[in-house]
Parts: structure tokens; C-alpha cells; sequence
């Protein structure tokens, strides 16, 4: 049977290091502030923006929230981003996807500086991170590196499966999986065998939003498997893109849903907050 990965453990032990860096910022006379953008009323947008917040009063990082109507053009939104951008006050500048279908994406976060990006969505970190240089890190792919440091398991030279391409996780992930030295497959909707392919991971990361699309015969016997999907299964409960049932009988470590990548992905937004404030007052 496999190790839990604990996410609740793990973010908890970030959190309580964050909140020692927001007293030292204090200390020092500056408050990091996170400016979290919602548009619209996305039932899941709205829950993941609570949780946001409440870490960051947890924390004791300042926190400024913009809930703006489902119908706001393309302009009203870069320009309540521009005042964000030039206000000193605000470290942090996340915008919460996905946003209504008038809004272009792209345009809207090139908009955030990148100083501000904590998210590390805008091209200026996408392009840092692709060559190795000090940037943010995107939150969701962050967190799993964490978790799997956190297992002990050397992740330089195992094959490492990322299943899905999305610009929020999988593209990210792969990178970052690569950046410790794993050969890396990203595997998607059009890849032939793919459950073959999976079969052969010995760090298995899930990110194709499909409820329990990862079954057991996909799992490598000792494979650390990474499980990034926040799904409803059948019956309305919570799962992820993982059978986790099946894949903790063959995996070493497993992340459970939920209790796994979601809230380490909230604890690095925090990380690359307190990093944000540093770096605009430091
Ligand atoms: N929507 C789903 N995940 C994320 C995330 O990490 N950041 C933002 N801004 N929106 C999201």
C-alpha cells in the first residue's frame, strides 16, 4: 500500500514558515498584500477565492479582493489592473481563471506586471522559467514539486509522466519535472497508448480534469503518483483525476483528493507573495 503524500501536513509547515517572513516583513515596516481578482460568479472560482483569502489573514498577509460583474468588458478589467499594477501598497496581483468568454486571457494576464505575477502566468515568467532564471513559479505545478521532494524519491533520471498540457499545470509541471532532471513524457487527448505510457512512469503527475481517468492497470508498480484533479465522482463526491483506491494498491506514495496538490497550491501563492514583497521593498 502506499504513503500518503499529506498536503494538509506539508502546506501547514509552509504556512507556519510564510507567517514568520510576513513578522519579519512587518518588522520592517511593510505588509505584503495579494490582490485577488474575481469575474463573475464561477461557483468553484468563488470557493477557490475564499480559500486565498482566508490563508492570507491565517497568515497575516494583507489581502485586497475585486469581485467584478460577469458582464465587465475586456477595458474595465485592464484598467482596475492598471491601478493594482501602479498602487505600491499591493505585492501581488492574481486573477482567478477562467474568466467570461468576452475577456481575452492572454491579454489580460500579460497585463499583470511581472514583478506582480504570482501566479508566474505571464509570458516574462513563462519565458524565465523555460531557461532556468529566477522567476515565479506557477503555484499548482510548485506544489507538486514539494510534494514529491517531500517522498525522498530522487527524481533526477525516472521517467516522469505528465498527463495533460494545460498552460496552468501540465505545461509548467513538465518543465519544472525537467528541471530536476527527469525525462519527461507529456502525454494528452490525441496520444496513442496512452495508457501504456502511464504504465511506464515512475512519477505519474494527473492534470486532465477526468475523474478517476488514472485506473490501476495505469500505475507502475512503486510509481509516485501525483494527483492534481479536483473532480465530482458519480455521486457528487469529491475526487481526483486518480482511482485513488486502485492506485494506492500498486503506487509508493499517492496524493489524496482532497487534502493533496489543492492546498499546496494555496500555500505557494503564499510563498510567491512574501517573494513578490521582498523583492518590491527589499
Ligand atoms: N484557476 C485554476 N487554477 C488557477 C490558478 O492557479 N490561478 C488562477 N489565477 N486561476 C486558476
Amino acid at each position: 500500500m502506499a504513503q500518503i503524500i499529506s498536503g494538509k501536513e506539508l502546506a501547514a509547515r509552509i504556512k507556519q514558515r510564510v507567517s514568520g517572513q510576513v513578522e519579519e516583513l512587518k518588522a520592517g515596516g511593510v505588509t505584503p498584500c495579494l490582490a485577488v481578482v474575481l469575474v463573475g460568479d464561477d461557483p468553484a472560482s468563488a470557493v477557490y477565492v475564499r480559500g486565498k483569502e482566508s490563508d492570507c489573514r491565517e497568515c497575516g498577509i494583507g489581502s485586497r479582493m475585486l469581485r467584478l460583474p460577469a458582464d465587465t468588458t475586456q477595458a474595465q478589467l485592464l484598467e482596475q489592473l492598471e491601478k493594482l499594477a501602479a498602487d505600491k501598497s499591493v505585492h501581488g496581483i492574481l486573477v482567478q481563471l477562467p474568466l467570461p468568454a468576452q475577456i481575452d486571457e492572454q491579454a489580460v494576464i500579460a497585463a499583470i506586471p511581472p514583478e506582480k505575477d504570482v501566479d508566474g502566468f505571464s509570458p516574462v515568467n513563462v519565458g524565465r522559467m523555460m531557461i532556468g532564471e529566477e522567476c515565479f513559479l506557477p503555484c499548482t505545478p510548485a506544489g507538486c514539486i514539494e510534494m514529491l521532494k517531500s517522498t525522498g524519491v530522487p527524481i533526477a533520471g525516472k521517467q516522469a509522466v505528465v498527463l495533460g498540457r494545460s498552460n496552468i499545470v501540465g505545461k509548467p509541471a513538465a518543465m519544472l519535472l525537467l528541471r530536476e532532471n527527469a525525462t519527461v513524457t507529456i502525454c494528452h487527448s490525441k496520444t496513442e497508448d496512452l495508457a501504456a505510457v502511464c504504465a511506464g512512469a515512475d512519477i505519474l503527475v494527473a492534470a486532465i480534469g477526468k475523474p478517476k481517468f488514472v485506473t490501476g492497470d495505469m500505475v507502475k508498480p512503486g510509481a509516485v503518483v501525483i494527483d492534481v484533479g479536483i473532480n465530482r465522482d458519480e455521486n457528487g463526491k469529491l475526487c481526483g483525476d486518480v482511482d485513488f483506491a486502485a492506485a494506492e494498491a500498486k503506487a509508493s506514495f499517492i496524493t489524496p483528493v482532497p487534502g493533496g496538490v489543492g492546498l499546496m497550491t494555496r500555500a505557494m501563492l503564499l510563498v510567491n507573495t512574501i517573494q513578490a514583497a521582498r523583492r518590491q521593498t527589499g
